[in-house]
């Protein structure tokens, strides 16, 4: 519960300062666009999240730095993120996708450091902070996307 109180803490932070540096459109600009929603890249993101559990799990690192490098390297998907998002809360999406984008790299550059060691019951907790950065923002953003699909294809 502390960490989730954290990291939902860090994200009314953070937005503003960081606004100044990056934008979320120049993120998302900087990423391969892929022949995909934002909704299924999720499912990829629930994929990569498994593999690193399982390679944990399973002691095996090559499954670790596979499912890592999906979290490294996603693409976007093939319409603005927030276009799932009504109007009123495009921008706050917005700055959790900014936020977000640095959380799960450092949680997964976590889980990798420890694999390579071996050290695999803190790989394990590693992994369990990454996934309470994933429940972080469904949490708050979930529940809010809008039915698909809408006009945007
Ligand atoms: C920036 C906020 C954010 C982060 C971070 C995030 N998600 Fe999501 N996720 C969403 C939203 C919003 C939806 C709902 C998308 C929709 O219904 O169109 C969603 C939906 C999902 C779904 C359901 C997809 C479906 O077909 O209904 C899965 C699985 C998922 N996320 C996995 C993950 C995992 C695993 C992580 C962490 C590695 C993660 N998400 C991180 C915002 C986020």
């Amino acid at each position: 519960m502390k960490k989730i109180a954290a990291a939902l803490i860090v994200t009314a932070l953070l937005p503003l300062p960081m606004q100044a540096q990056e934008t979320a459109e120049k993120l998302v600009a900087s990423m391969r666009k892929a022949e995909m929603t934002y909704k299924e890249l999720m499912t990829l993101m629930g994929k990569s999240i498994g593999m690193m559990q399982e390679g944990v799990v399973t002691q095996n690192r090559e499954l670790v730095e596979q499912g890592a490098n999906i979290i490294y390297t996603h693409p976007a998907p093939n319409h603005q993120p927030w276009d799932i998002m009504k109007p009123e809360d495009q921008a706050g999406f917005k700055q959790a996708l900014l936020t977000y984008d640095k959380v799960l790299d450092e949680n997964t550059n976590e889980i990798v450091k420890a694999s390579r060691q071996r050290d695999w019951l803190s790989a394990a907790g590693a992994v369990a902070q990454l996934q309470t950065s994933c429940v972080s923002c469904h949490l708050q953003w979930k529940d809010k996307a809008q039915k698909w699909p809408l006009t945007l294809k």
